[in-house]
């Protein structure tokens, strides 16, 4: 079985529009895949509660609990490691990883950033984009590397940005679009197997 595991920090929208379309597109029959466990860094994130409820295992621990980031990701790599993940899915998780914890995963570690990549890395990305004068905005799905949102890209949805937006209603605008964007690219990664 590809075990996939989720990290997220806090909604969750794309780690349920993931779990979503492993049950409708049956990835365990097609793939051999699931999603195994999802994983927070703040135990009150929203989305645990989704991943219960559909019977996913999950786990918290809050980076607030450990001194170093290098003790942090090293707890996170403990509560993954049992799951022996084909694929590290990061969805909404809002930490910055370590470059042993990224070396570990290399090859399995996938991000989405909610920017048409390279432009915008890091955050406030659609603030950027409207104060940039940018026409079309975006997300992109990429391999996490050492360098922040700089690995290569898996795959990118577009959007327009209306002369009336403001970085609410653009971000909402890229995050429906991101809910079909993720889903596709791990098919995609599950399908090049
Ligand atoms: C998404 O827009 C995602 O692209 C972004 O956080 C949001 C999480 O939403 N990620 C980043 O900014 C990573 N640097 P979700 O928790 O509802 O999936």
């Amino acid at each position: 079985m590809k075990n996939i595991v989720i990290l997220i920090s806090g909604e969750g929208s794309n780690m349920a529009a993931i779990v979503r379309a492993a049950e409708e597109g049956r990835w365990t029959e097609r793939f051999g895949a699931r999603v195994a466990a999802v994983l927070s860094n703040r135990p009150e994130a929203a989305g645990l509660v989704f991943a219960r409820e559909h019977g996913i295992a999950t786990a918290a621990m809050s980076h607030k609990d450990f001194a170093t980031r290098e003790a942090f990701d090293a707890a996170l790599a403990a509560a993954i490691e049992p799951h022996a993940p084909a694929l590290v899915v990061l969805a909404g998780f809002m930490r910055i990883l370590t470059p042993g914890f990224v070396e570990r995963y290399a090859g399995r570690l996938i991000n989405i950033h909610p920017s048409l990549l390279p432009a915008f890395p890091g955050l406030n990305t659609h603030q950027r984009a409207i104060e940039a004068g940018c026409r079309v905005a975006g997300a992109t799905v990429h391999q996490v590397t050492v360098e922040l949102d700089h690995g290569p890209i898996l795959d990118q949805a577009v959007v327009p940005v209306l002369a009336d937006d403001t970085p609410a209603t653009l971000a909402e605008r890229v995050l429906t679009q991101e809910h079909r964007l993720y889903p596709r690219a791990i098919e995609g990664w599950l399908r090049r197997g």
